[in-house]
């Protein structure tokens, strides 16, 4: 193939799939694109703009709208633009109107990367099917709720762990549920269960399997 390597890493909700996407791209010089970011700015849009996330007319909106600048906003990390996320994730326009940036990022990194990292939900099933590695990452959710909840103390948000923890599964339920591109391990994906592994021998595993699979590449 004509395009450079493509890792794709799905998984529920403060898995670690950012974290590890971030490793990888730095460790082989990859691209990185967090693809929740892109539906976090449309859930967070259409809030701002004091529209329901639910209405396909505004989220839909918002999605053809999207422009890169508004991927770097603070506010997109808490758990309310989370929520609104997997509500305008599952319109499958606004799922379309995202696509084909997610896909152009992929076969042509920005920078001239030699390659690129992708992390969400539908990476391996739908906007990489062909991608070079597959990663599954999951964790218990209560370990994932720990996690994400520390998180956002360290960024002043005061929010309680057990509310953490109902946003996560309210959120996967929905993500894995829906009929537009639901969350699902692929087939081929390797499956990387965190819960009792940290970040550091996470990361080790995930650049392991990436070279292998840079391997069979040859
Ligand atoms: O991208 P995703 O929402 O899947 O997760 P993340 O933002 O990479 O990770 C969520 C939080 O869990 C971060 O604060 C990570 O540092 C932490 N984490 C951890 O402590 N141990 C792991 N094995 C994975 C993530
Ligand atoms: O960081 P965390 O894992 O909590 O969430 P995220 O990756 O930032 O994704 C936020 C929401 O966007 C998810 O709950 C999904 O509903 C949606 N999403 C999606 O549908 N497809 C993707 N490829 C990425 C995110």
């Amino acid at each position: 193939t004509a395009r450079g390597p493509v890792i794709a890493i799905d998984g529920p909700a403060a898995s670690g799939k950012g974290t590890i996407g971030r490793a990888l791209a730095r460790h082989f010089g990859f691209a990185h694109l967090d693809t929740g970011a892109i539906y976090r700015a449309v859930g967070h849009a259409v809030r701002m703009a004091g529209d329901d996330p639910a209405d396909p007319a505004a989220a839909e909106a918002a999605a053809r709208a999207l422009t890169p600048g508004q991927l770097d906003d603070p506010a997109l990390r808490g758990e309310a633009a989370g929520a609104a996320a997997s509500v305008v994730a599952a319109i499958p326009g606004v799922r379309a109107a995202l696509l084909d940036f997610q896909r152009d990022f992929a076969a042509h990194p920005p920078g001239g990367a030699p390659g690129a990292v992708l992390d969400g939900r539908d990476i391996g099933t739908v906007v990489c099917p062909d991608a070079d590695l597959k990663l599954f990452v999951t964790a218990a959710a209560e370990t994932r709720a720990r996690r994400r909840h520390l998180e956002l103390s360290r960024r002043g948000d005061r929010v309680t762990e057990a509310d953490v923890l109902a946003d996560i599964r309210a959120r996967d339920a929905r993500d894995a549920g829906r009929t537009a591109a639901p969350m699902v391990r692929a087939g081929d994906a390797r499956l990387l269960d965190t819960t009792e592994m940290d970040i550091d021998s996470a990361v080790a595993e995930a650049i392991r399997l990436t070279e292998d699979a840079l391997r069979a590449r040859g």
